[in-house]
């Protein structure tokens, strides 16, 4: 799945999927991108990748300046919401509630978010990331009595990891993935935890793919950088999909 932030303009995305709509893609790996909300009208004109938006306002319509609801975002035909971003809870001091409650709406809107969760160095340094992650888990599902959603997606985005380059060890990515699972599986029982999505995200590109696919836990990868060329994204979604266990 692409993350492109804040780095395309339309024309560029329209370029771009331009470009990658040529390419043959593999049939076994789902495909998503997460794009700027002025990019999603044209990618929408394309019928083939499924596209998500990277934020949401949890709310039908109103006096909410500058914000977007599910409903704006369905007009496009949009699958995924990003909610819960590092970038957002620190940049933008979303906080936990906030992200739940996005979370949720979008979940009784039909739309499927993708919770992204995740550590700083200092926290990892100081042993303390899993406790960490798994309470940003408890945010979200530990109280959550409503539906869930058919495809529930969870991306484990060590923030050390993300834009830096450094990309967590595939033993490490599994470690915290697993844990997360088995946390979610305490919270919510064994079907929605078997059945539920777990990418890794942080610096994920063509030559570290292949080794964090293999991992048991990991269903997928959310990938900022490498998404952002047609050709680079392609070769990651070859690395990846060859390599998926
Ligand atoms: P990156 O970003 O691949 O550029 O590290 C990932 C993300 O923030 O989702």
């Amino acid at each position: 799945m692409a993350n492109w932030k804040m780095q395309k303009l339309a024309s560029e995305a329209k370029q771009f999927i331009e470009a990658f709509s040529q390419k043959e893609l593999p049939s076994s790996v789902d495909i998503a991108i997460c794009a700027p909300f002025l990019c999603l009208p044209s990618l929408a004109e394309q019928k083939i990748i499924p596209i998500g938006a990277q934020n949401v306002y949890p709310a039908d319509k109103g006096a909410f300046t500058g914000e977007t609801s599910p409903t704006m975002l369905k007009e496009f035909d949009v699958t995924y919401v990003i909610v819960g971003h590092s970038e957002r809870r620190q940049i933008l001091k979303e906080t936990d509630d906030f992200v739940a409650s996005k979370f949720h709406y979008c979940v009784e809107e039909g739309l499927t978010p993708v919770l992204c969760v995740g550590e700083s160095l200092e926290q990892r340094e100081a042993g303390e990331a899993e406790t960490w992650c798994k309470a940003q888990l408890d945010a979200v599902f530990k109280e959550y009595e409503g539906n869930f959603p058919d495809d529930l997606l969870i991306a484990y985005e060590p923030i050390w990891a993300i834009g830096t380059g450094k990309t967590a060890t595939a033993e490490d990515a599994q470690a915290m993935i697993h844990a997360l699972r088995s946390h979610l599986e305490t919270l919510k029982g064994q079907e929605i935890a078997d059945k539920a999505r777990f990418l890794y995200g942080g610096s994920v590109k063509p030559a570290n793919i292949a080794s964090l696919m293999q991992c048991e836990d990991i269903d997928g990868a959310l990938v900022g950088g490498a998404s952002l060329e047609a050709e680079d994204f392609y070769q990651l979604i070859l690395e990846g999909s060859a390599n998926h266990e």
